[in-house]
Protein backbone atom coordinates (compact mmCIF):
# COMPACT_ATOMS: atom_id res chain seq x y z
CA UNK A 1 0.00 0.00 0.00
CA UNK A 2 2.06 3.09 -1.22
CA UNK A 3 -0.68 5.26 -3.90
CA UNK A 4 -3.92 5.67 -2.26
CA UNK A 5 -6.81 6.62 -4.85
CA UNK A 6 -9.74 8.35 -2.18
CA UNK A 7 -12.47 9.22 -4.33
CA UNK A 8 -15.28 11.21 -2.85
CA UNK A 9 -12.77 12.89 -0.47
CA UNK A 10 -13.77 16.29 -1.20
CA UNK A 11 -17.45 15.56 0.97
CA UNK A 12 -17.54 15.65 4.26
CA UNK A 13 -16.27 11.87 5.56
CA UNK A 14 -13.47 11.34 2.93
CA UNK A 15 -11.95 14.73 3.47
CA UNK A 16 -11.64 13.72 7.28
CA UNK A 17 -10.46 10.52 6.19
CA UNK A 18 -7.81 12.18 3.45
CA UNK A 19 -6.70 14.87 6.03
CA UNK A 20 -5.96 12.36 9.26
CA UNK A 21 -4.16 9.85 6.23
CA UNK A 22 -1.91 12.64 5.24
CA UNK A 23 -0.67 13.25 8.57
CA UNK A 24 -0.77 9.61 9.97
CA UNK A 25 0.94 7.81 6.95
CA UNK A 26 3.62 10.29 5.62
CA UNK A 27 4.54 7.62 3.33
CA UNK A 28 1.07 7.33 1.42
CA UNK A 29 0.75 9.36 -1.11
CA UNK A 30 -3.17 10.40 -0.81
CA UNK A 31 -4.70 11.20 -4.48
CA UNK A 32 -8.30 12.52 -3.97
CA UNK A 33 -10.52 12.34 -6.97
CA UNK A 34 -13.80 13.95 -6.72
CA UNK A 35 -16.46 15.24 -9.41
CA UNK A 36 -17.13 17.90 -7.16
CA UNK A 37 -20.94 18.13 -7.05
CA UNK A 38 -22.79 19.98 -4.48
CA UNK A 39 -21.59 18.36 -2.30
CA UNK A 40 -17.72 18.56 -3.02
CA UNK A 41 -15.88 21.46 -2.04
CA UNK A 42 -12.60 22.32 -2.01
CA UNK A 43 -12.50 24.41 1.35
CA UNK A 44 -12.71 21.10 3.15
CA UNK A 45 -9.17 19.68 2.25
CA UNK A 46 -7.56 23.29 2.78
CA UNK A 47 -5.71 21.69 5.65
CA UNK A 48 -3.69 19.83 3.58
CA UNK A 49 -3.60 21.22 0.49
CA UNK A 50 0.38 22.38 0.61
CA UNK A 51 1.06 18.61 2.22
CA UNK A 52 3.51 16.54 -0.24
CA UNK A 53 1.57 13.28 0.01
CA UNK A 54 -1.54 15.08 -0.90
CA UNK A 55 -3.10 15.27 -4.50
CA UNK A 56 -6.21 16.62 -6.27
CA UNK A 57 -7.60 15.12 -9.91
CA UNK A 58 -11.32 16.02 -10.43
CA UNK A 59 -13.44 13.68 -12.06
CA UNK A 60 -16.37 11.48 -11.90
CA UNK A 61 -15.81 7.34 -11.00
CA UNK A 62 -17.65 6.91 -13.84
CA UNK A 63 -16.10 8.42 -16.52
CA UNK A 64 -13.56 5.47 -17.41
CA UNK A 65 -11.02 7.92 -19.34
CA UNK A 66 -10.27 10.24 -16.58
CA UNK A 67 -10.16 7.74 -14.07
CA UNK A 68 -7.38 5.66 -15.67
CA UNK A 69 -5.70 8.39 -16.31
CA UNK A 70 -5.93 8.78 -12.49
CA UNK A 71 -5.12 5.64 -12.06
CA UNK A 72 -2.03 5.42 -14.19
CA UNK A 73 -0.37 8.56 -13.19
CA UNK A 74 -0.32 7.64 -9.77
CA UNK A 75 0.67 4.38 -10.28
CA UNK A 76 -2.47 4.17 -7.98
CA UNK A 77 -2.28 0.39 -5.57
CA UNK A 78 -5.08 0.90 -3.35
CA UNK A 79 -9.32 2.28 -3.58
CA UNK A 80 -10.83 3.62 -1.04
CA UNK A 81 -14.28 4.67 -2.29
CA UNK A 82 -16.49 7.19 -0.28
CA UNK A 83 -18.12 8.97 -3.70
CA UNK A 84 -21.74 8.86 -3.79
CA UNK A 85 -24.81 11.00 -3.57
CA UNK A 86 -25.51 10.66 -0.05
CA UNK A 87 -28.82 11.97 1.02
CA UNK A 88 -31.51 10.92 1.81
CA UNK A 89 -33.96 13.54 1.03
CA UNK A 90 -32.50 14.37 -2.29
CA UNK A 91 -33.01 10.30 -3.59
CA UNK A 92 -36.69 11.17 -3.15
CA UNK A 93 -37.04 14.18 -4.80
CA UNK A 94 -34.86 12.87 -7.90
CA UNK A 95 -33.59 9.22 -7.79
CA UNK A 96 -30.99 9.89 -10.98
CA UNK A 97 -28.01 10.52 -9.94
CA UNK A 98 -27.89 8.01 -6.88
CA UNK A 99 -28.05 5.38 -9.85
CA UNK A 100 -25.72 6.64 -12.01
CA UNK A 101 -22.82 6.90 -9.22
CA UNK A 102 -23.88 4.64 -6.17
CA UNK A 103 -24.55 2.22 -8.16
CA UNK A 104 -22.89 2.52 -11.88
CA UNK A 105 -20.06 4.56 -10.80
CA UNK A 106 -18.91 1.78 -8.05
CA UNK A 107 -19.38 -1.37 -10.79
CA UNK A 108 -17.12 1.09 -13.45
CA UNK A 109 -14.69 1.71 -10.48
CA UNK A 110 -14.11 -1.55 -9.33
CA UNK A 111 -13.98 -2.68 -13.39
CA UNK A 112 -11.31 -0.13 -13.62
CA UNK A 113 -9.54 -1.38 -10.55
CA UNK A 114 -9.53 -4.91 -11.61
CA UNK A 115 -8.08 -3.74 -15.06
CA UNK A 116 -5.50 -1.92 -13.49
CA UNK A 117 -4.48 -5.09 -11.25
CA UNK A 118 -5.26 -2.83 -7.92
CA UNK A 119 -5.16 -4.30 -4.31
CA UNK A 120 -7.26 -3.46 -1.80
CA UNK A 121 -10.51 -1.69 -2.61
CA UNK A 122 -12.47 -0.56 0.18
CA UNK A 123 -16.00 0.44 -0.12
CA UNK A 124 -17.42 2.78 2.17
CA UNK A 125 -21.15 1.94 2.60
CA UNK A 126 -23.97 2.66 5.51
CA UNK A 127 -25.85 1.11 7.90
CA UNK A 128 -29.40 1.93 6.27
CA UNK A 129 -28.70 -1.06 3.49
CA UNK A 130 -30.22 -3.19 6.41
CA UNK A 131 -33.24 -1.15 6.46
CA UNK A 132 -35.32 -0.49 9.86
CA UNK A 133 -34.62 -2.35 12.50
CA UNK A 134 -37.20 -3.27 15.21
CA UNK A 135 -36.59 -2.77 18.48
CA UNK A 136 -33.79 -4.65 20.67
CA UNK A 137 -32.16 -6.08 17.19
CA UNK A 138 -28.64 -4.46 16.77
CA UNK A 139 -27.49 -5.37 12.68
CA UNK A 140 -24.57 -7.56 12.60
CA UNK A 141 -22.89 -8.02 9.12
CA UNK A 142 -24.61 -11.21 8.02
CA UNK A 143 -28.23 -9.74 8.50
CA UNK A 144 -30.17 -9.55 5.61
CA UNK A 145 -30.50 -6.29 3.36
CA UNK A 146 -33.89 -4.34 3.18
CA UNK A 147 -32.96 -1.01 1.58
CA UNK A 148 -36.51 1.37 1.71
CA UNK A 149 -35.21 4.37 0.47
CA UNK A 150 -34.27 5.10 -3.19
CA UNK A 151 -30.53 6.16 -1.49
CA UNK A 152 -30.17 2.73 0.66
CA UNK A 153 -30.96 1.18 -2.22
CA UNK A 154 -28.54 2.64 -4.29
CA UNK A 155 -25.62 2.10 -1.69
CA UNK A 156 -27.54 -1.75 -1.50
CA UNK A 157 -26.49 -2.15 -5.01
CA UNK A 158 -23.28 -1.17 -5.00
CA UNK A 159 -22.21 -3.23 -2.23
CA UNK A 160 -23.93 -6.29 -4.18
CA UNK A 161 -21.69 -5.25 -7.05
CA UNK A 162 -18.26 -5.43 -4.82
CA UNK A 163 -19.72 -8.86 -3.41
CA UNK A 164 -19.56 -9.78 -7.61
CA UNK A 165 -16.05 -8.73 -7.95
CA UNK A 166 -14.66 -10.47 -4.99
CA UNK A 167 -16.18 -13.61 -5.63
CA UNK A 168 -16.17 -13.64 -9.51
CA UNK A 169 -12.79 -11.88 -10.11
CA UNK A 170 -10.94 -12.51 -7.02
CA UNK A 171 -10.26 -8.74 -5.61
CA UNK A 172 -9.78 -7.92 -2.32
CA UNK A 173 -12.59 -5.87 -1.11
CA UNK A 174 -13.17 -4.75 2.04
CA UNK A 175 -16.90 -2.80 2.91
CA UNK A 176 -17.42 -0.94 5.85
CA UNK A 177 -21.21 -0.08 6.96
CA UNK A 178 -21.12 3.42 9.04
CA UNK A 179 -24.18 4.56 11.09
CA UNK A 180 -25.06 8.55 10.91
CA UNK A 181 -22.06 10.37 11.27
CA UNK A 182 -21.63 14.01 12.23
CA UNK A 183 -18.88 16.47 12.71
CA UNK A 184 -16.89 19.61 10.94
CA UNK A 185 -17.31 20.14 7.61
CA UNK A 186 -20.77 18.11 6.85
CA UNK A 187 -22.79 19.81 3.77
CA UNK A 188 -25.73 21.49 6.43
CA UNK A 189 -28.19 19.65 4.67
CA UNK A 190 -27.74 16.57 7.10
CA UNK A 191 -29.95 16.51 10.77
CA UNK A 192 -27.18 18.21 12.50
CA UNK A 193 -24.92 20.40 10.73
CA UNK A 194 -28.63 22.24 9.19
CA UNK A 195 -30.35 22.61 12.44
CA UNK A 196 -26.89 24.18 14.29
CA UNK A 197 -26.60 26.49 11.04
CA UNK A 198 -30.53 27.18 11.00
CA UNK A 199 -30.52 27.43 15.18
CA UNK A 200 -27.72 30.00 14.95
CA UNK A 201 -29.75 32.13 12.45
CA UNK A 202 -32.97 31.57 14.91
CA UNK A 203 -34.39 29.87 11.75
CA UNK A 204 -37.07 27.15 12.47
CA UNK A 205 -36.04 23.63 12.26
CA UNK A 206 -38.30 21.27 10.63
CA UNK A 207 -38.63 17.87 12.70
CA UNK A 208 -39.82 15.28 10.54
CA UNK A 209 -43.38 13.57 12.05
CA UNK A 210 -43.25 13.00 15.56
CA UNK A 211 -39.11 12.93 15.80
CA UNK A 212 -39.07 9.76 17.71
CA UNK A 213 -37.07 8.16 15.07
CA UNK A 214 -34.09 6.61 16.25
CA UNK A 215 -30.26 6.88 14.49
CA UNK A 216 -26.85 5.84 15.74
CA UNK A 217 -24.64 8.58 15.81
CA UNK A 218 -21.15 8.54 15.08
CA UNK A 219 -18.63 11.17 15.42
CA UNK A 220 -16.53 11.66 12.11
CA UNK A 221 -12.80 10.87 13.48
CA UNK A 222 -14.25 7.40 15.05
CA UNK A 223 -15.57 6.66 11.60
CA UNK A 224 -12.50 7.78 9.97
CA UNK A 225 -10.42 5.29 12.42
CA UNK A 226 -12.56 2.53 11.85
CA UNK A 227 -12.31 3.10 8.05
CA UNK A 228 -8.34 3.48 9.06
CA UNK A 229 -8.83 -0.30 10.54
CA UNK A 230 -10.90 -2.15 8.12
CA UNK A 231 -8.03 -0.87 5.70
CA UNK A 232 -5.12 -2.10 7.33
CA UNK A 233 -6.86 -5.21 9.19
CA UNK A 234 -10.03 -5.93 7.43
CA UNK A 235 -10.25 -9.64 5.89
CA UNK A 236 -10.63 -9.62 2.07
CA UNK A 237 -14.43 -10.41 1.32
CA UNK A 238 -15.99 -9.37 4.38
CA UNK A 239 -17.89 -6.19 5.75
CA UNK A 240 -17.32 -4.40 8.92
CA UNK A 241 -20.15 -2.17 10.67
CA UNK A 242 -18.73 0.97 12.48
CA UNK A 243 -21.44 2.37 14.61
CA UNK A 244 -20.82 4.98 17.58
CA UNK A 245 -23.55 2.53 19.38
CA UNK A 246 -25.14 5.80 20.84
CA UNK A 247 -28.76 5.38 19.86
CA UNK A 248 -31.03 8.66 20.31
CA UNK A 249 -34.27 9.90 18.94
CA UNK A 250 -34.12 12.76 16.78
CA UNK A 251 -36.11 15.00 18.94
CA UNK A 252 -33.50 14.26 21.86
CA UNK A 253 -30.32 15.16 19.15
CA UNK A 254 -32.19 18.57 18.58
CA UNK A 255 -32.69 19.28 22.25
CA UNK A 256 -28.80 18.55 22.95
CA UNK A 257 -28.01 21.08 20.15
CA UNK A 258 -30.08 23.63 20.89
CA UNK A 259 -28.77 23.27 24.36
CA UNK A 260 -25.40 23.58 23.58
CA UNK A 261 -26.17 26.99 21.22
CA UNK A 262 -28.16 28.30 24.09
CA UNK A 263 -31.13 28.68 21.65
CA UNK A 264 -35.05 28.32 22.95
CA UNK A 265 -36.77 24.66 21.47
CA UNK A 266 -39.49 27.09 20.58
CA UNK A 267 -37.37 26.92 17.04
CA UNK A 268 -38.45 23.19 16.84
CA UNK A 269 -41.28 22.82 14.20
CA UNK A 270 -43.01 19.31 13.70
CA UNK A 271 -43.58 19.17 10.03
CA UNK A 272 -44.94 16.36 7.69
CA UNK A 273 -42.87 12.84 8.09
CA UNK A 274 -40.22 11.92 5.09
CA UNK A 275 -41.70 9.49 2.56
CA UNK A 276 -40.84 5.42 3.66
CA UNK A 277 -38.95 7.27 6.66
CA UNK A 278 -37.28 4.38 8.53
CA UNK A 279 -38.15 4.45 12.02
CA UNK A 280 -34.76 3.08 13.76
CA UNK A 281 -31.33 2.12 12.72
CA UNK A 282 -29.20 0.15 15.33
CA UNK A 283 -26.01 -1.50 15.05
CA UNK A 284 -23.50 -4.13 16.34
CA UNK A 285 -19.83 -3.38 15.93
CA UNK A 286 -18.37 -6.14 17.91
CA UNK A 287 -16.66 -7.69 14.32
CA UNK A 288 -14.44 -4.36 13.99
CA UNK A 289 -13.50 -4.33 17.71
CA UNK A 290 -12.00 -7.66 16.87
CA UNK A 291 -9.95 -5.94 14.48
CA UNK A 292 -8.81 -3.58 17.67
CA UNK A 293 -10.54 -0.74 17.21
CA UNK A 294 -12.88 1.66 19.66
CA UNK A 295 -14.21 4.60 19.73
CA UNK A 296 -12.87 8.02 21.32
CA UNK A 297 -15.81 10.26 21.55
CA UNK A 298 -19.44 10.17 22.75
CA UNK A 299 -21.97 11.28 21.49
CA UNK A 300 -22.01 14.47 24.33
CA UNK A 301 -18.05 15.02 23.09
CA UNK A 302 -18.94 14.57 19.72
CA UNK A 303 -21.69 17.25 19.56
CA UNK A 304 -19.67 19.57 21.38
CA UNK A 305 -16.87 19.80 18.95
CA UNK A 306 -19.35 20.16 16.52
CA UNK A 307 -21.60 23.08 17.55
CA UNK A 308 -18.30 24.88 18.71
CA UNK A 309 -16.82 24.15 14.99
CA UNK A 310 -20.12 25.78 13.41
CA UNK A 311 -19.89 28.67 15.87
CA UNK A 312 -16.67 29.36 14.89
CA UNK A 313 -16.36 28.56 11.23
CA UNK A 314 -19.64 30.41 10.06
CA UNK A 315 -17.50 31.47 6.56
CA UNK A 316 -17.28 27.36 5.85
CA UNK A 317 -21.41 27.19 5.87
CA UNK A 318 -22.71 30.75 5.05
CA UNK A 319 -20.95 30.77 1.35
CA UNK A 320 -22.89 27.16 0.82
CA UNK A 321 -25.97 28.01 1.99
CA UNK A 322 -26.55 30.02 -1.56
CA UNK A 323 -28.11 29.21 -4.82
CA UNK A 324 -28.52 25.48 -5.97
CA UNK A 325 -28.78 25.48 -1.43
CA UNK A 326 -31.46 27.65 -1.24
CA UNK A 327 -33.35 25.64 -4.31
CA UNK A 328 -33.31 22.42 -2.36
CA UNK A 329 -34.40 23.78 0.98
CA UNK A 330 -37.41 25.69 -0.95
CA UNK A 331 -38.16 22.33 -2.67
CA UNK A 332 -38.02 20.17 0.65
CA UNK A 333 -39.15 22.68 3.12
CA UNK A 334 -41.49 25.73 1.82
CA UNK A 335 -44.09 23.60 1.85
CA UNK A 336 -43.61 21.22 5.18
CA UNK A 337 -43.15 24.31 7.31
CA UNK A 338 -46.01 26.28 5.91
CA UNK A 339 -48.13 23.52 7.54
CA UNK A 340 -45.46 22.99 10.89
CA UNK A 341 -46.85 22.11 14.57
CA UNK A 342 -45.62 23.71 17.17
CA UNK A 343 -43.46 22.10 19.87
P1 LIG B 1 -20.91 13.80 0.89
O1 LIG B 1 -22.20 13.94 0.17
O2 LIG B 1 -20.51 14.85 1.89
O3 LIG B 1 -19.71 13.69 -0.17
C1 LIG B 1 -19.77 12.91 -1.32
C2 LIG B 1 -18.59 13.30 -2.19
O4 LIG B 1 -18.60 12.44 -3.35
C3 LIG B 1 -18.60 14.73 -2.70
O5 LIG B 1 -17.33 15.31 -2.55
C4 LIG B 1 -18.97 14.60 -4.17
O6 LIG B 1 -18.44 15.63 -4.98
C5 LIG B 1 -18.37 13.25 -4.50
N1 LIG B 1 -19.00 12.58 -5.65
C6 LIG B 1 -20.33 12.42 -5.88
N2 LIG B 1 -20.52 11.77 -7.04
C7 LIG B 1 -19.28 11.51 -7.54
C8 LIG B 1 -18.83 10.83 -8.71
N3 LIG B 1 -19.69 10.32 -9.59
N4 LIG B 1 -17.50 10.73 -8.92
C9 LIG B 1 -16.62 11.27 -8.03
N5 LIG B 1 -17.00 11.92 -6.91
C10 LIG B 1 -18.32 12.03 -6.67
O7 LIG B 1 -20.97 12.36 1.56
P2 LIG B 1 -20.44 11.84 2.97
O8 LIG B 1 -21.46 12.12 3.99
O9 LIG B 1 -19.06 12.28 3.17
O10 LIG B 1 -20.46 10.27 2.70
C11 LIG B 1 -19.31 9.62 2.16
C12 LIG B 1 -19.63 8.15 2.02
O11 LIG B 1 -19.99 7.61 3.29
C13 LIG B 1 -20.79 7.86 1.07
O12 LIG B 1 -20.47 6.72 0.33
C14 LIG B 1 -21.95 7.59 2.01
O13 LIG B 1 -22.87 6.71 1.43
C15 LIG B 1 -21.25 6.97 3.19
N6 LIG B 1 -21.89 7.14 4.49
C16 LIG B 1 -22.27 8.38 4.93
C17 LIG B 1 -22.82 8.51 6.20
C18 LIG B 1 -23.23 9.85 6.75
O14 LIG B 1 -23.85 9.91 7.82
N7 LIG B 1 -22.91 10.95 6.11
C19 LIG B 1 -23.01 7.38 7.01
C20 LIG B 1 -22.61 6.13 6.52
C21 LIG B 1 -22.04 6.03 5.27
P1 LIG C 1 -30.33 12.68 7.85
O1 LIG C 1 -29.28 13.53 8.48
O2 LIG C 1 -30.92 13.10 6.55
O3 LIG C 1 -29.74 11.21 7.78
P2 LIG C 1 -30.45 9.80 7.37
O4 LIG C 1 -31.73 10.08 6.70
O5 LIG C 1 -29.44 9.24 6.44
O6 LIG C 1 -30.61 9.05 8.64
O7 LIG C 1 -31.53 12.52 8.87
C1 LIG C 1 -31.33 12.01 10.18
C2 LIG C 1 -32.68 11.91 10.84
O8 LIG C 1 -33.21 13.23 11.01
C3 LIG C 1 -33.70 11.16 9.99
O9 LIG C 1 -34.55 10.39 10.84
C4 LIG C 1 -34.50 12.27 9.33
C5 LIG C 1 -34.47 13.38 10.36
N1 LIG C 1 -34.52 14.75 9.79
C6 LIG C 1 -35.52 15.63 10.20
O10 LIG C 1 -36.36 15.31 11.06
N2 LIG C 1 -35.56 16.87 9.63
C7 LIG C 1 -34.67 17.27 8.69
O11 LIG C 1 -34.77 18.41 8.18
C8 LIG C 1 -33.63 16.36 8.29
C9 LIG C 1 -32.62 16.74 7.26
C10 LIG C 1 -33.60 15.11 8.88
Amino acid sequence: MKNILVTGAAGFIGSAFARYMVGKYPDYNIIVYDKLTYAGNLDNLLPISDEENYRFERGDIADRAVLQQALETHQIDTIVNFAAESHVDRSILQADAFIHTDVVGVFILLDEAKKHGIGRFLHVSTDEVYGDIEDGHFSVETDTFAPNSPYAASKAGGEMMVRAYHITHGMDTVITRGSNTFGPYQYPEKLLPFFITEAIEDKPLPVYGDGLQVRDWLFVEDHVTGIDTALHHGKSGEAYNIAGEDNRTNIEVTRALLGHLGKPDSLIKHVPDREGHDRRYAMDCTKLRGLGWQRAHNFESGVKLTVDWYRDNAWWWQKIKTGEYLEFYKRQYAARLASADNE
